[in-house]
């Protein structure tokens, strides 16, 4: 994890006990037999990243949906900003902003005019819109293309946009939903980076994505959604301590030296395919001296030795195993 995000939750620790932005409790949605949600809990401090992780099909639209007015649950209780949006619904959509994963934008007008037309939504003074407009339009590098139509705009530039126009009534708390899916990697980190200053700001943000990685980097909190159900929640920290895993791997490219090395060492998990051993570890400084002056006692030369830690990818499979079919190979890091 880089060290922006853990900046990002000391700075945000202070006001995240003080009030519930986002809460939910036992909501159930069904589709005529096909139940999506089937008792999910949320709860999300004001100024956080929460990240509602799952893949496709999980039922992470449709929880955006419903928190935020767009469909009603079968069942479950539900708080946004404190007010219920089943009975203030109003108050709910005053308080939050969405961009959906299908996007707002309107292709055939430009970016300025998709922006103008969202302030003249807001009932925003018409020189204020301007001035909004504007800002925004700066601030999310579009001022160039403002004039453009948006059918010109390349994704990244698209989403950008969205959430231009998302943010145009200063919501306190948005919904983002996958608002990563299918952008390349720069644009990706420019979302990234624009999702930290939006919290930065002290604005909640509901974040659903299929992306471990986007989780680990952004949330202050994870749930990961499936099977209708939260199945594992806490931080990309405590979700990565739920699963064993953490291991070195050492690698050999003389199958004779492999053999020697394998009859040498306990405790170590063969590849013989590979020609790898597992030695499991948690990749503290202290555990890997201890092999390498235990390689060394053994006379044993390995060709590369890498450190495995568990990342959410080993907590993602791990907790999805039983519908999940094939595991990719897991993450390496070589140190
Ligand atoms: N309006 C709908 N009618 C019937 N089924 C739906 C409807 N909306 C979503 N679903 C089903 O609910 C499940 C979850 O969908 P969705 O919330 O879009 O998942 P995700 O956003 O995690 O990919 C899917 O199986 C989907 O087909
Ligand atoms: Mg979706």
């Amino acid at each position: 994890m880089s060290a922006a995000p853990r900046r990002l939750r000391a700075m945000t620790t202070t006001t995240a006990t003080a009030t519930t932005a986002i809460a939910a409790t036992g909501l159930r949605k069904s589709y005529g037999d096909k139940t999506v949600l089937d008792g999910v809990d949320l709860h999300v401090p004001e100024g956080t990243v929460f990240s509602l992780l799952g893949p496709n099909g999980a039922g992470k639209t449709t929880a955006v949906k419903i928190l935020s007015t767009l469909i009603t649950a079968d069942a479950g209780g539900i708080r946004i900003a404190g007010h219920d949006p089943a009975t203030h619904p109003d108050a709910v959509r005053g308080a939050i902003g969405v961009t959906g994963q299908f996007s707002a934008v309107d292709n055939l007008i430009t970016g300025e005019e998709n922006m103008l037309l969202m302030a003249d939504l807001h009932h925003l003074p018409r020189r204020e819109g301007r001035r909004v407009t504007d800002e925004l339009l700066a601030r999310f590098d579009l001022t160039d293309a403002a004039r453009e139509p948006a059918a010109a705009y390349s994704g990244g530039m698209r989403r950008r946009l969205d959430i231009a126009m998302t943010l145009v009534g200063s919501p306190r708390i948005i919904f983002l939903d996958e608002p990563t899916t299918g952008l390349d990697p720069r644009s990706r980190h420019t979302m990234w980076h624009i999702i930290r200053e939006l919290v930065t700001d002290g604005v909640t943000v509901f974040l659903t994505t299929q992306y471990l990685e986007e989780a680990d980097e952004l949330a202050d909190s994870i749930a990961v959604l499936h099977g209708g159900r939260i199945v594992a929640h806490g931080t990309a920290d405590e979700l990565k301590r739920l699963v064993p895993g953490g291991h070195v791997r050492l690698r050999f490219e003389d199958p004779g030296a492999y053999e020697r090395a394998a009859g040498e060492l306990r405790e170590t998990v063969r590849d013989d395919q590979a020609l790898t051993l597992q030695i499991p570890s948690d990749g503290s400084q202290r555990e890997l001296r201890a092999i390498l002056d235990w390689l060394d006692a053994a006379d044993v030369h390995a060709d590369t030795l890498t450190v495995h830690t568990p990342d959410l990818d080993d907590v993602f499979f791990a907790l999805t195993a039983t519908t999940t079919a094939a595991r990719p190979s897991p993450k390496e890091n070589v140190r």
